[in-house]
């Protein structure tokens, strides 16, 4: 069909969109498959409009976590790495995920990358050695001051017990970016989305940012620094090694930059709203010490519950994609993830809302619709669908067509799928409803 709707491949710029990487230390839930379903659809819509893209998800495997989860289980680290490692991409591949790259931080190329970065940073004099103690909460990963813990020991993200760290370290100069970082901010309204997650950026950085700790001692599973460092008994922080990740993709250790010119910065580093800190702030402050372009969009979603209630694994409440898909379907599944929830807000799952959803926006309006256009086809043109009168009888429909078109284009760049389809839907009542 040749029908003269606005074209969607004006703009031709590379488009770069990046998941957080998966921590191994657990089978892929609904969290996970909710970023990577965004971001593929993203990736869809800018291929849709003639753009070269690139879509890196992965999983993120170094750590104390993941040492003692592998411990647990007597594995090695690494062969319980891949055996997860392997589960997040089998399931994306049946999910019909189109990345273009899937990156372990367990690759040979990615601790290069590290050690490169590690050294940069180094010599522009943004790493200096010295003594860590505070606490430290090995579940979520992060340095914490006692000021930040409740009730004197649990951690203010997770609520787990914190442990008291005191090591040798090599730190990060994080409190010589406050300014830059502000304004960055300022001076890029759209860098963080939404605007309520930019706002609480803002407000951290104002109370002063303290230098990070960048190396651990206690355990060894890690990247450890570069040789010319000549300080073995280090291992980079895992949030360090895991952030390079969205340039270790584009080779950023590599001689060929082609890949790095093409794509980076990043369009868009899609996350959760719990872990906005490191994409926010600690991610720009490391790309400005490397002096490389920071990022056009960091975009945080909120969480999602299952009826109503947070998922844990102790509470047995976690849903799990496959299940999900294995009973309804993978379309659904994305249909209801992508229509259901405002980008930036907590989401909830439940099968009721579930199948009410399909059912009345997919069965019905839609199933409807085609039934309709099939129906019509059948009685008016033996089944054929011919173009050629269309912009002659029907140039109200196309206008109509058009003005929601523009308006989608908005929807996508904001990542408000659930308005994109809302607004699609008022089109499919507009058809329903029009009697030409
Ligand atoms: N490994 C880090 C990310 C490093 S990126 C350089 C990590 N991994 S994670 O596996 O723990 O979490 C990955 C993502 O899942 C995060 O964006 C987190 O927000 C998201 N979710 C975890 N639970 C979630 C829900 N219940 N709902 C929605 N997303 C959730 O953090």
């Amino acid at each position: 069909m040749d029908l003269n709707f606005k074209e969607l491949s004006k703009v031709n710029e590379n488009f770069y969109v990046t998941t957080p990487i998966y921590y191994v230390n657990d089978v892929p839930h609904i969290g996970h498959a909710y970023t990577t379903i965004i971001a593929d659809t993203l990736t869809r819509y800018a291929k849709l409009q003639g753009k070269k893209t690139f879509f890196l998800t992965g999983t993120d495997e170094h750590g104390q976590k993941i040492e003692e989860a592998a411990q647990k289980r007597n594995r090695t680290p690494k062969e319980y790495a891949n055996e997860i490692s392997g589960s997040f991409r089998s399931l994306w591949d049946e999910f019909n995920i189109s990345y273009g790259a899937f990156i372990r931080t367990t690759d040979e190329i990615h601790k290069t990358s590290v050690q490169k970065a590690f050294s940069t940073m180094l010599e522009n004099g943004d790493i200096y050695k010295g003594e860590y103690e505070g606490h430290y909460c090995v579940s979520c990963e992060t340095f914490f001051t006692e000021t930040q813990l409740v009730d004197a020991e649990g951690c203010p993200e997770c609520g787990k017990p914190t442990s008291i760290i005191k090591e040798e370290s090599y730190f990060f100069k994080l409190s010589k970016f406050e300014k830059p970082l502000l304004k960055w901010i300022d001076e890029n309204p759209k860098a963080i989305l939404p605007k309520s997650r930019r706002n609480e950026v803002i407000r951290f950085i104002e109370q002063g940012l303290v230098d990070l700790s960048i190396t651990r001692t206690s355990f060894s599973w890690g990247v450890g620094l570069p040789d010319h460092v000549n300080d073995p008994k280090h291992v980079v922080y895992v949030w360090l090694d895991a952030l390079m990740n969205y340039i270790t993709a584009l080779g950023y250790a590599e001689d060929n930059k082609e890949k790095m010119d093409q794509f980076w910065p990043a369009s868009y580093h899609l996350i959760g709203k719990d872990i906005l800190r490191f994409h926010a702030i600690f991610w720009p402050a490391f790309l400005m010490s490397l002096e490389l372009p920071l990022p056009d969009h960091i975009a945080a979603h909120g969480w999602w519950t299952r009826d109503g209630e947070k998922m844990s694994k102790s509470k047995g409440n976690v849903v799990f994609p496959r299940e999900v898909s294995d009973a309804y379907g993978v379309e659904n599944l994305r249909y209801f993830m992508l229509r259901e929830v405002p980008f930036g807000q907590d989401g909830d799952f439940s099968q009721r809302a579930f199948i009410d959803r399909i059912n009345s926006d997919l069965s019905n309006d839609l199933g409807n619709l085609l039934n309709r256009i099939i129906g019509m086809s059948a009685k008016y043109s033996e089944y054929e669908i011919d173009s050629v009168d269309v912009e002659k009888y029907h140039t109200k429909e196309l206008d109509a067509m058009n003005i929601a078109l523009d308006s989608l284009d908005g929807y996508m760049k904001e990542m408000q799928t659930h308005r994109y389809l809302e607004e699609l839907w008022r089109l499919f009542f507009y058809w329903k409803h029009s009697d030409n």
